[in-house]
């Protein structure tokens, strides 16, 4: 069991709701004295830019750390957060929930099985809406406190999935950018990965395209196709036919009627930031390896900057 026992903002009124809300009995307004409380887990949600030193500290007073995603704003950043955490012995975990979509998990089971045989390629793609449309934070909007604009804030998510199923990637073109020209970030971009083992991924993200989140994993057996937005598994390909696409309509309904009964439909988010919070404090208590361990972390950041080298320079990069 995990017990929230206390919390730190810089502004007070985040503080009194976040205390409110999650019963937290004690409230810091600087999170240093807040580590001096010998904490087992220190879960950072604060801006992008104080990710890596607020992990640091975190970890220098030896606390394990959740950090929201990305773990840092630059690879050589994130790679001095895994350091430190070695040295301190303690675990990170960074927060890519999107890893606990059910019907994710269920076709990387799969897949690492090799029943869909040998990868051919990945899409990955989410359309949504730009963090202007639902937060009043302003350094989404600033770069050098954000760490870019699409590819920095959900594009991330996805290549973390790109990488999971493709492992290390050897070369990136990219092509997009800050598609209408007034934002002086990247809004809309599709980023060709060639995986070093073999085969393809195409990440294709977008702030200004309606609404869609989705991957689709084509083996030389089989193929998944994972509807992120509502998470459920649309089809598997192993055989298809008029039939087995109809079984599976017929199983889309009967799971997407269950998540609206148990509201799970409205606001899935919760469920998985729960997965992946049981699943890191029994990594913690049992000493077993972080869900998500933070050489993956800088993996997805080192691909992430190749993308954008490769839409400021206009080539195809080599990592
Ligand atoms: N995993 C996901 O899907 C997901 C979704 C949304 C946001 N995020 C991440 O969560 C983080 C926060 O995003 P947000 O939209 O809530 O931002 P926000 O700006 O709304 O909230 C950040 C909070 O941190 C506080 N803060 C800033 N500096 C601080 C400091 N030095 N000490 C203590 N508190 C401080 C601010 O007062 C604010 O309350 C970001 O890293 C973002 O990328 C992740």
């Amino acid at each position: 069991m995990v017990e929230l026992v206390a919390v730190a903002d810089l502004d007070p009124k985040a503080l009194e709701k976040a205390a409110r809300e999650f019963r937290v009995p004690n409230t810091f307004s600087d999170y240093r004295p807040m580590l001096e409380e010998k904490l087992d887990l220190v879960d950072i949600c604060v801006p992008n830019h104080l990710h890596a030193k607020v992990a640091i500290d975190a970890i220098n007073h030896g606390a394990n750390v959740l950090v929201e995603k990305p773990l840092a704003i630059s690879a050589d950043e994130a790679e001095r957060v895994v350091r430190t955490a070695q040295a301190q012995n303690v675990m990170i975990c960074e927060a890519k929930q999107w890893r606990y979509v059910p019907a994710l998990r269920k076709s990387h089971e799969s897949f690492t099985k090799g029943k869909m045989g040998k990868l051919v390629s990945i899409l990955a793609q989410w359309h949504s809406e730009i963090p202007l449309t639902w937060s009043h934070a302003q350094w989404y909007y600033d770069p050098a406190k954000s760490g870019g604009g699409i590819v920095s804030d959900i594009g991330i998510h996805l290549v973390d999935l790109l990488l999971l199923y493709g492992g290390p990637v050897g070369r990136v073109s990219a092509s997009g950018g800050d598609y209408l020209g007034t934002m002086g970030f990247d809004t809309s971009v599709q980023a060709l990965l060639e995986f070093s083992k073999g085969g393809s991924g195409l990440l294709d993200v977008s702030w200004l395209a309606p609404h869609s989140k989705f991957l689709q994993i084509v083996g030389t057996s089989g193929i998944a196709e994972v509807d992120m937005h509502y998470y459920s598994r649309t089809h598997w390909n192993y055989a298809r036919s008029p039939f087995s696409d109809l079984k599976e309509a017929i199983g889309t309904i009967g799971r997407t009627s269950r998540r609206v009964m148990n509201k799970d439909f409205f606001n899935p988010l919760p469920r998985l930031f729960q997965a992946l919070i049981n699943d890191y404090a029994e990594a913690i208590i049992n000493h077993l390896p972080s869900p998500i361990p933070g050489e993956m972390s800088v993996r997805a950041l080192r691909v992430k900057e190749a993308i954008y080298k490769s839409l400021s320079e206009k080539r195809t990069v080599n990592l």
